[in-house]
């Protein structure tokens, strides 16, 4: 039997907190492996439409295919979601009854060798999830400065390490390029050894991978856009993976819910603002143990949403 694409995490809380209306436009920013979509597409009805984006053309060829069954009321495009008001704008559609983003890489991608996204297998260490960007990961490590690299690893991967890291690796490019998964292990090994190296591994190829596709940036500006695009009532869930995009979300949510901006000073009153957002996860959700023991990355998930005021 071959593996899944990817199996949908915390599907039924997804559902429950996307869904306000059964006719209106979703957008799946993350498509991924379809599973979201689908369950989605098959709670609306036939004025219900959802388009889905993902920047990898493996993961649209995938779904375009699942969604079929749907005919014209699921569009998936190879897009990057920090275009979504553009890409929306092309098919004519303004405002938006709901919006997922479930970030990170698809199960297929990390386990798909050719990729490059796992020290566990070798091959060429690319990290794109759109191939048709120029930088992959083997441009960060072969050409960035030390001290750029080393920022890479503590931001992004909160490596303590993060400067012996960078330094083996310029100390080894100057002899030969590193171009595939297996080189950089044995450096990142070889500078943390025994029970820390798969920590330190894992934290590494995490920051580089966020690097290389400014998952944060992106992150960012496409949750502000997608709160604009929300109609009343409209909801944006955001299934988050790691403690840098759980801020950015947590973040983002309590300066939209906020009804005042503090002055600052005790003798000036707080300025009072029409919020345009409510919180609807005060804590994040996270899946239940038996999610967990059947889909191991369920374990890190944080789900959070919100709803258009
Ligand atoms: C965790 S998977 C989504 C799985 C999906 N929910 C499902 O049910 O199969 C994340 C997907 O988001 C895509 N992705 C990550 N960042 C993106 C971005 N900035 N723009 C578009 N797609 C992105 C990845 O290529 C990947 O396919």
């Amino acid at each position: 039997m071959t593996a899944p694409y990817h199996t949908p995490v915390l599907l039924q809380e997804t559902l429950s907190y996307l869904l306000s209306t059964t006719s209106g436009v979703y957008v799946d920013a993350t498509l991924g492996g379809g599973g979201h979509a689908e369950a989605i597409l098959s709670r609306l009805d036939s004025a219900g439409s959802l388009v889905g984006l993902d920047a990898d053309k493996d993961a649209i060829e995938f779904s375009s295919k699942r969604l079929q069954a749907f005919g014209k009321r699921a569009v998936a495009r190879q897009e990057n979601f920090r275009n979504i008001t553009s890409v929306l704008s092309e098919l004519g559609v303004s405002k938006v009854a709901g919006v997922l983003f479930d970030l990170g890489v698809s199960s297929f991608q990390l386990d798909e060798p050719s990729r490059g996204f796992s020290y566990r297998s070798d091959d060429r260490l690319d990290m794109r999830m759109d191939r048709r960007q120029r930088r992959s990961a083997i441009e960060v490590v072969n050409e960035y400065e030390e001290a750029a690299l080393a920022n890479v690893f503590w931001k992004y991967g909160e490596e303590r390490r993060s400067r012996r890291i960078a330094k083996a690796i310029v100390q080894n490019r100057i002899r030969a390029n590193i171009q595939t998964t297996d080189q950089l292990e044995k450096i990142v090994r070889n500078v943390v050894g025994g029970r820390f190296a798969l920590k330190s591994l894992s934290r590494v190829f995490q920051a580089l991978r966020i690097e290389v596709n400014n998952e944060l940036g992106n992150l960012i500006s496409a949750l502000q856009e997608s709160i604009n695009l929300l109609e009343a009532g409209g909801r944006v869930v955001v299934i988050s993976y790691h403690s840098l995009e759980d801020r950015i979300v947590k973040e983002t949510f309590n300066a939209q819910a906020a009804s005042r901006i503090p002055s600052g000073s005790k003798f000036i009153a707080d300025t009072e603002i029409r919020p345009t957002l409510k919180i609807l996860t005060k804590k994040p959700m996270l899946a239940h143990q038996q999610e967990v023991e059947q889909n191991p990355r369920a374990r890190s998930a944080k789900l959070r949403a919100a709803q258009k005021v």
